[in-house]
């Protein structure tokens, strides 16, 4: 079979070094790629989000299957577009995206199928939307209520920070011309991932990420800077009411809709008091989480998404070992602010790497032999064990071996389940 996964971060390196372990994968092209992609798969320089090219790329390739990894050619319609020209297709329709796409939609979905999640209300001019947040106080949760790569979303402490945040959204930061106002949930928060087929869902791991670029959880948001899973606090048991109460009414909603969810359904929750809320979806794997979930599914990730495109998930089990993984993201030192491209990272070279001990690229490049920083998240050093612990020790120890003057990482990551 031959498989073109669409990205070039590091969770992209993870899908592709899991499905390449696949026998019924011959050939793979990740698209664009990365300098570690490289090792293992080809990469190809086309615009991901352009229907067309994807189109004609794939048709000239005689790709079987497409994977498609981050959420702007989902909101593009890629998939749309590639199921429509006959080709089998990971990834949700640009309709169900919107559960990623627009926050609104999400908390209209979830009022439906009355799935637990923050209050809410929508506004379309910075008055009314000042005025509510006047009246209910902080903390409050102002949101831009489209896409904004991660950056629209203030938890302001109180009412000026609101009032200030609402102001940046009506002056068009975000392209957006409305805002979603939440109710602020207090918790513990971890990610659920879940396969859906339009039909039926199967869970596939847990995680916790660390989303503030400094120690101890502190300074301004990122991507992520580091993931574990399994995420201790998602018990067994919550899992399954997170399945009863959220995800599935979700996909039965969707369906209903005329808008089937096919895809991964990453859900992030708020945990307090025994029950677990949603804070958002996303409708493709997250980056780092991704990583360290494929270290502990292996080459059975290409079995289970072929199962999720093909409609046949009720008939497919995950097979689970009794594992850790750890990833650590090495970030050029600026980040998320603004930082350099260019710098030569040493020590990679030197790695051996294992189904215990991987070093996933995001933003490298290849120039003249040598491996550079072309990004702002650059690595993930992801390790596995038996233990959380041992999980910690083995990323740490792969940090330890690059040799990177101008990055940086997080020394604390999985401090809060260690
Ligand atoms: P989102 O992009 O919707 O995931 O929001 C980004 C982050 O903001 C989340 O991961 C939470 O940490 C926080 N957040 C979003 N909505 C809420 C809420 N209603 N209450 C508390 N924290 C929230
Ligand atoms: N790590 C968070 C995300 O991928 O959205």
């Amino acid at each position: 079979m031959n498989i073109l996964i669409l990205g070039g971060g590091g969770r992209e390196h993870a899908l592709a070094w899991a499905i390449r372990q696949n026998p019924k994968c011959d050939r793979l092209i990740v698209a664009p790629g990365n300098a570690g992609v490289a090792d293992i798969a080809r990469g190809a320089a086309i615009d991901i989000c352009s229907r067309s090219d994807v189109i004609d790329f794939a048709e000239e390739n005689a790709i079987d299957f497409v994977v498609i990894g981050p959420e702007a050619p989902l909101a593009a319609g890629v998939s749309d577009a590639l199921r429509q020209a006959g080709f089998l297709v990971f990834g949700p329709s640009q309709a169900a995206a919107q559960l990623e796409a627009s926050k609104s939609f999400t908390k209209e979905i979830c009022d439906a199928c009355r799935a637990p999640t923050a209050a809410w209300a929508r506004f379309a001019d910075a008055a009314a939307a000042r005025a509510h947040v006047t009246k209910h106080g902080a903390p409050i949760v102002i949101k831009a209520d489209g896409l904004a790569a991660g950056k629209g979303v203030t938890v302001a402490e109180t009412v000026a920070q609101a009032h200030a945040a609402i102001d940046l959204i009506f002056e068009g930061e975000f392209g957006d011309t409305s805002v979603v106002i939440e109710e602020f949930m207090q918790g513990e928060e971890a990610s659920f991932f879940v396969l859906c087929d339009g039909t039926d869902c199967l869970p596939i791991g847990t995680a916790q990420d660390h989303k503030r670029v400094g120690e101890g959880d502190t300074g301004p948001n990122t991507g992520g800077m580091g993931a574990y899973s399994p995420a201790p606090v998602l018990t067994a048991e919550l899992q399954e009411q997170v399945m009863a109460r959220i995800i599935r009414p979700t996909v039965a909603e969707m369906a209903r809709k005329d808008m089937p969810f096919q895809g991964v359904l990453y859900a992030g929750l708020m945990i307090a008091d025994g029950q677990a809320r949603l804070v958002e979806y996303n409708v493709r794997f997250g980056d780092p989480e991704c990583q360290v979930l494929m270290m502990r599914l292996g080459a059975q990730v290409l079995d289970l998404l072929l199962a999720c495109a093909e409609e046949r998930l009720s008939e497919i089990e995950a097979s689970w070992a009794d594992d850790h993984a750890l990833g650590v993201v090495m970030a050029a030192r600026g980040y998320p602010g603004d930082y350099e491209k260019g710098s030569r990272i040493n020590g990679l070279s030197a790695i051996s790497e294992s189904g215990f001990e991987m070093v996933f690229h995001a933003g490298t490049a290849e120039r003249d032999g040598q491996i550079i920083a072309s990004g702002g998240r650059v690595l993930t050093c992801t390790g596995r064990g038996a233990t959380l612990a041992e999980a910690h020790d083995r990323a740490y120890a792969l940090v330890d071996r690059i040799d990177w003057p101008e990055g940086f990482c997080r020394r604390d990551i999985g401090w809060r389940a260690l």
